[in-house]
This record gives structure tokens, sequence and C-alpha cells, in this order.
């Protein structure tokens, strides 16, 4: 079995089963990471076939690139955000592929990678930014932002319930010193909830703060509206979310294009003249198995879904 020192793929079989329908198409992955799945999509391709990978971070496309080396003539590896999808089709003069995978989040690199401060397990600046070159850092937030606006991210991004009194927590401590490392969040944290509860919590923080600084909801919100027009006839969308927010907007989204009427239930035939765009191919998310969870746990809050476009 394949080590994976930067990201163990998650769900490897049954994305490459739902994912890939053409051995000579075209496959964006838009969340390169490690190339784990990647990697899988163009061993299951002809030589005709071609893969797209983006990532908005630059270690990762500079390590995708030396793991895919041996397909370098069918991969075309772009740093930026997911959301320059389609400009990026119209910039290599794709006008539709044949399938689109998303893996939302962060990878393992992220966490392991203490120095950027995306753990609360060990102390580093708080840092949290995907894409190193970007502006905000989650030190900046913690610090600049009012106690209010942090409530706020803490509750609607990590649906943390001390929400407040962490962001209180926060106010009364940066007034006494500036709060540079995930170890001196983490504590403060700690304080506030109650023992039983704290690493929830603390995980809960720093996903709020992570999902903020990236304006990951945004993106994804970005990105479902571009699926459709980018997607070939017949063509399928795999999505990997890990929390419920992601996860309940790709699964209203689905349920929205499968089933767009609006006619009152108790009429005879349909009047709006809305059709379905998709068919969804998981009536449940998909989850993995007890396997995986013991070989992976990190795994574990995963919810895959998958659609086929049928108009
Ligand atoms: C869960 S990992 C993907 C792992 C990958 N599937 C593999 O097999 O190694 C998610 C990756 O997506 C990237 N990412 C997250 N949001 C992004 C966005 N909006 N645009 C581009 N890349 C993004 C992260 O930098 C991270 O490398």
């Amino acid at each position: 079995m394949e080590e994976y020192n930067y990201h163990a793929p998650v769900l490897l079989n049954e994305v490459i089963q739902y994912l890939v329908t053409n051995r000579s198409g075209v496959y964006v992955d838009c969340t390169l990471g490690g190339a784990g799945h990647s990697l899988s999509i163009l061993k299951h391709l002809d030589q005709q076939g071609l893969l797209i990978g983006i990532d908005r971070d630059e270690e990762a496309i500079e390590y995708a690139r030396k793991r895919l080396i041996s397909f370098e003539n069918q991969i075309i590896l772009v740093q930026t955000t997911f959301s320059e999808l389609s400009s990026i089709l119209t910039t290599e003069q794709i006008k539709e592929v044949d399938g689109i995978l998303l893996d939302l989040g962060i990878s393992s690199r992220h966490i392991d990678s203490i120095e950027r401060g995306f753990s609360y397990l060990s102390d580093a600046p708080l840092d949290m930014r995907m894409d190193s070159g970007q502006g905000l850092t989650a030190e900046t937030v913690i610090n600049e932002y009012s106690s209010a606006y942090l409530k706020q991210i803490f509750k609607e991004y990590g649906e943390e319930k001390f929400a407040g009194k962490i962001a209180a927590m926060i106010d009364k401590a940066r007034q006494k010193q500036r709060i540079r490392t995930t170890g001196q969040l983490a504590e403060i944290i700690f304080q506030v909830v109650p023992y039983k509860m704290r690493m929830k919590s603390a995980a809960r923080i720093f996903q709020s703060v992570r999902i903020f600084i990236n304006d990951e909801l945004t993106q994804l919100r970005n990105i479902l509206t571009q699926i459709l027009p980018c997607l070939k006839l017949h063509g399928r969308a795999v999505t990997l979310a890990y929390n419920s927010l992601e996860d309940r907007m790709i699964k209203e989204f689905m349920q929205e294009k499968a089933n767009p009427c609006i006619c009152p239930p108790d009429l005879p035939v349909c009047a709006c003249g809305r059709l379905p765009q998709i068919r969804i191919l998981t009536r449940k998310a998909i989850q993995p198995s007890e396997e995986e969870l013991a070989r992976n746990p990190r795994s574990r809050s995963v919810r895959m879904r998958c659609l086929e476009k049928i108009a």
C-alpha cells in the first residue's frame, strides 16, 4: 500500500468509481493538495486524458508537480483559488469537462506543518492562511476585530455555543498583551470552556477562524455556480465536505438543481416549467468504511456526494 506523507486521499476508490466515466476525458481536481486523488484519476485515463489541478497553496502545487512528473504531458497545474475555474478553462480553450472534484478544506500537511498555525495542539504563530501570499492572518483577526465580530465568526462558522464567552475572554486577554500564538489562543479557550468540552470547542473555534480568513464559504458558493456550466452533458461532480456548513450548502444546491419545480404539490402537472438539471447519484452521503477510519481517523467527518449533469 502506498504511503502518504503529505495527505492520505479520502474515499479514494469511491471518488474514482463515481467520477471517472471517460478514459479519454478532461477532469478538474479543484483541490489538488498532495495529488492523491489526481494521481489515481490519471492512472484511470488513457493518453488522450487530461487533468487540470488547482490549489491556492503554492507548496501543494510544487509537491504535486513532482508527484505527477510521469504524467507531465497530461497535466495543467494552476496556483489560484477554485473560484477561477471558468476563467482557467477559457484560458486553456476548454469548453466543458467530464468531471470536477472538490475535496474541501485543508490537507494533513497544513495541520502537520506546525508553523502554519492551523493546529490548536501545538504552539506556533497564529497564521492559518492556505495561500501564504494572502494578506489577512488569524493573528490580525484575533487581535484587531471587535469582540462582537469574533463572537459572530465563532457562532456562524464554528457553531460554538461558548462563542460569546470566548470572544469576551479574548478581548480581556489582548488588552494585556497581543495574542500571537495558537497556544495562547487555545489557552484562552480552555479557561472558558468546561474541561470535558474544551478540545471540541478549540477545534470549532480554530475551524471558524480558518473558514473566515480563507473565505471558504464564499469560495464554495462561487464554485457551485460554475459546476454545471463547466460540465459536459453526463459529466459528473464529486464533493467531499468535512463540516456541516459546507455539506449543507452542497446538499441544498444538489436538491435545488435535481428538483427545481416550484408548483404546489397538488397540481397534477408541472406548470412552472423548471426541469431538473442534474441527477443525484448518492442518495445518502457516502462515509468512510471502518477500515478507512482505522487507517485514517482524519477522514471521520467526511460526507461525499456526487451529481451527474442531465440537461
Ligand atoms: C483536503 S485537501 C485535498 C487533498 C487532495 N485531494 C489529495 O488527495 O491530496 C484540500 C486542498 O485544497 C486546497 N484548497 C482549499 N480551498 C481552496 C480554494 N478555494 N481554492 C483552491 N484550493 C483550495 C487546500 O490548499 C488543500 O491543499
